[in-house]
């Protein structure tokens, strides 16, 4: 075979395995293969692509995430109109609307389809001739704005679809899918997280934050939100397609869409109500928001007979869960200490009932959140009770009338105290940082709240170690630092005393059961791996991620201690912040005294290093000007994952600068050091 074609084939089949990992990865949750093995594939097809762009096509995986930032988003009309749908709040509600759907079609046996409500933004896809062709908006359901480069880069969105696929599935060449677009709740965390650190407000909730992501100009920024793509119809010019919508569903998933799984084809409407009633308690532990249960008219000729009312379709109908949403006033707003020392200003409220419960306490998360809000102490505000977050303020209720209750403001506002309302340390607010913190380093609260943050589920996992039994350790002077949890003994366990639970009652001991318990699970943490240890630590900054990223770069505690701001930053997702936090942590003494303890008590210090690739091995790289092929970030990782280094300054170390178009002052200064200089060209044959 020609060298050519021979690419051609190995570009082919590449892609085909990349986008089978995907779609095990990112559309049924079950990957095949390591992120490792899959970035390797990945890393393959884009040296080869880059020795060949003649043969890169729209549809590689490798251009997910393409283009130049726009000015704006064009608008488009949608083929047919994109609905809305009607709602029902209650049982009684939704009983009305199945008998006029039985009234209407004149007989009983109908067959609906049951589907959870994403919380999230509607979004028209087209294909055409099976690829990816157009994204649009809903808009105002006839005209949307069209958004096709952000949508690429949602992993669980197919860019081509092959012949065999659509002939598997059934489909045509030429169709529009409809669905939501919405981001996991771990993307939002996430995400809240580095804004806080990077000093921008907090997104109240995940749509809003879909939202936003779905609307950037430049669409690599959109691929940072992580945002998620769930199908849930279909249409050709305007028409359906199956005979029925649950066919619909199944199609769109033999296609290579996420459709949810968690749907069901109910005969009657208890059948549907149990499907409401079922996902109302469940709904917490989902992986996304939802607000309610879609109800759907299964036969697609039905459909067409019951037609629509305005702008929502008489064949479907959205049960809505009650709004886990309600008013209360703000008594106070006091102030908690976290294991980092960071203060967390929390509401205290009038007691209100939401979606089961009685929410008494909500989080402020910082000052800016409370000067955002507007919050003053007194005032009226909506608090809103999410999945399994702590309940939030939403928004302060601006004074009036609401259903003929009268709403005052607030007067006091909220001041920062100067003192840790628990030590009475001194706070601080350091440069660049959005929250306060307790800079005493023996701050009880900090011991408190690391104690129980070293044995929680996804750190430690020390089970049976709770609040209680920590307070009343720390009280009894047997737990000072975490390493104290390895030094305890079964007998100061079994006879600690704990204040009883029930009123009135007198203090009870632990006993020996419990304490062989809690004993056990101390010795069972000493085989968490590295990146648990790591975490456990507590270093301000370090999550769960980095915490992850760290173990794999270094693959040992010892490594990770010595090295420097700049090694550190060779870790993928660490910057300079990050990285002088974890130097100024193990620059502590005390920290180090910590360390040796734990290794002392044999926790895991070494840990499986990521293999990386070795060509480059002991060869440090520097890149400037503009490249072609590769995004700097691109270049920076396959230069790292070959085993070379990349470093922001030429200096007489540097092996090699990579000089791109419009190369500045780095290249005249490997001139004048004599420092080689190569293109990218000779960059991709090293990379072999
Ligand atoms: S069907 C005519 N199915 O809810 C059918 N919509 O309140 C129109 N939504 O605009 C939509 N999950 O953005 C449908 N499983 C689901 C849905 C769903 C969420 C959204 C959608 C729609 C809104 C209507």
């Amino acid at each position: 075979m020609p060298p050519r074609a021979q690419a051609e084939s190995q570009i082919e089949s590449l892609r085909q395995q990349i986008r089978h990992h995907e779609h095990r990865y990112y559309v049924l949750d079950d990957p095949e293969v390591s992120d490792a093995e899959y970035d390797r594939l990945v890393n393959e097809l884009k040296a080869l692509e880059a020795a060949h762009p003649e043969l890169i096509t729209p549809d590689s995986p490798t251009q997910r995430v393409g283009g130049q930032p726009r000015e704006g988003f064009v608008k488009v009309a949608h083929s047919s109109l994109m609905l809305s749908l009607d709602n029902a709040y209650s049982e009684d509600e939704l009983r009305d609307w199945d008998r006029r759907v039985r009234d209407l079609a004149g007989r009983d046996d109908i067959a609906y389809v049951c589907e959870l409500k994403l919380d999230g933004l509607s979004m028209a896809i087209r294909y055409e001739a099976g690829e990816l062709a157009r994204a649009i908006t809903r808009g105002d359901g006839s005209v949307g704005e069209e958004v096709t480069a952000n949508v690429r880069t949602v992993r669980s969105v197919p860019l081509s679809i092959s012949a065999a696929q659509l002939k598997q599935a059934g489909l045509p060449p030429n169709f529009e899918v409809r669905g939501e677009i919405l981001m996991p709740r771990a993307s939002f965390e996430r995400l809240n997280e580095e804004r806080e650190r990077n000093e921008l407000p907090r997104f109240a909730n995940p749509r809003n934050a879909a939202a936003g992501g779905v609307r950037q100009l430049d669409p690599s920024l959109t691929a940072e939100r992580r945002l998620d793509y769930f199908a849930y119809a279909l249409t050709l010019e305007g028409r359906t397609y199956f005979d029925r919508h649950w066919q619909t569903l199944d199609a769109l998933e033999a296609a290579g869409f996420k459709v949810n799984p968690k749907r069901k084809l109910a005969h009657s409407l208890d059948e549907v109500w149990e499907f409401i009633q079922q996902w109302e308690d469940k709904r917490d532990a989902l992986p996304y928001e939802i607000d309610g249960i879609v109800i759907k008219v299964d036969r697609t000729a039905l459909q067409l007979e019951l037609g629509f009312t305005g702008k929502a379709p008489r064949w479907a109908i959205a049960y809505k869960y009650a709004a886990r949403a309600g008013i209360t006033r703000v008594i106070n707003i006091e102030v908690n200490v976290g294991r980092t020392g960071k203060l967390t200003p929390t509401a205290e409220l009038e007691p209100v009932f939401i979606g089961g419960t009685t929410v008494s306490r909500a989080t402020l998360h910082n000052l800016d959140e409370i000067e955002r809000l507007g919050l003053l102490i007194g005032d009226w505000v909506v608090v809103e009770r999410g999945g399994d977050v702590i309940p939030k303020v939403s928004r302060v209720i601006t004074e009036g009338e609401i259903d003929g209750k009268k709403y005052l403001r607030g007067t006091v506002p909220f001041v920062m105290p100067e003192h840790c309302p628990e030590c009475g340390g001194h706070i601080v607010r350091a440069e660049g940082e959005v929250a306060h913190f307790c800079v005493n380093t023996s701050c009880p609260a900090k011991l408190r709240e690391s104690l129980l943050f070293f044995s929680s589920r996804y750190v430690m996992n020390i089970d049976g170690m709770g609040e209680a039994i920590v307070v009343q350790l720390i009280k009894d002077g047997l737990l000072k630092s975490v390493a104290d949890m390895y030094s305890l003994k079964h007998d100061q366990l079994a006879t600690l005393m704990l204040d009883a639970q029930k009123e009135g009652g007198t203090k009870r001991r632990l006993g020996e059961k419990t304490a062989q318990r809690i004993m056990d699970e101390i010795e069972a943490s000493k085989q968490r791996p590295l990146e648990r240890v790591i975490l456990a630590l507590g270093i301000r900054m370090v999550g769960e991620r980095t915490a992850q990223f760290l173990a794999e770069h270094f693959g040992s505690m010892d490594d990770l201690m010595a090295a420097s701001a700049e090694q550190l930053q060779e870790v993928d997702e660490v910057g300079p912040r990050i990285a002088t936090s974890i130097v100024n942590y193990f620059a502590e003494p005390r920290n180090r005294e910590l360390v040796e303890r734990l290794r002392a008590a044999e926790l895991q210090f070494t840990g499986q290093k990521k293999q990386k690739g070795t060509k480059l091995s002991g060869l440090t790289f520097v890149l400037t000007g503009t490249l072609v092929q590769y995004t700097r970030d691109e270049a920076k990782k396959l230069i790292e994952d070959a085993g070379g280094k990349v470093s922001g300054s030429v200096s007489k170390k540097t092996n090699y600068v990579v000089a791109g178009t419009e190369a500045g002052s780095k290249l005249d200064k490997a001139k004048e050091l004599g420092v080689a200089v190569i293109g990218e060209e000779e960059l991709r044959e090293m990379l072999g």
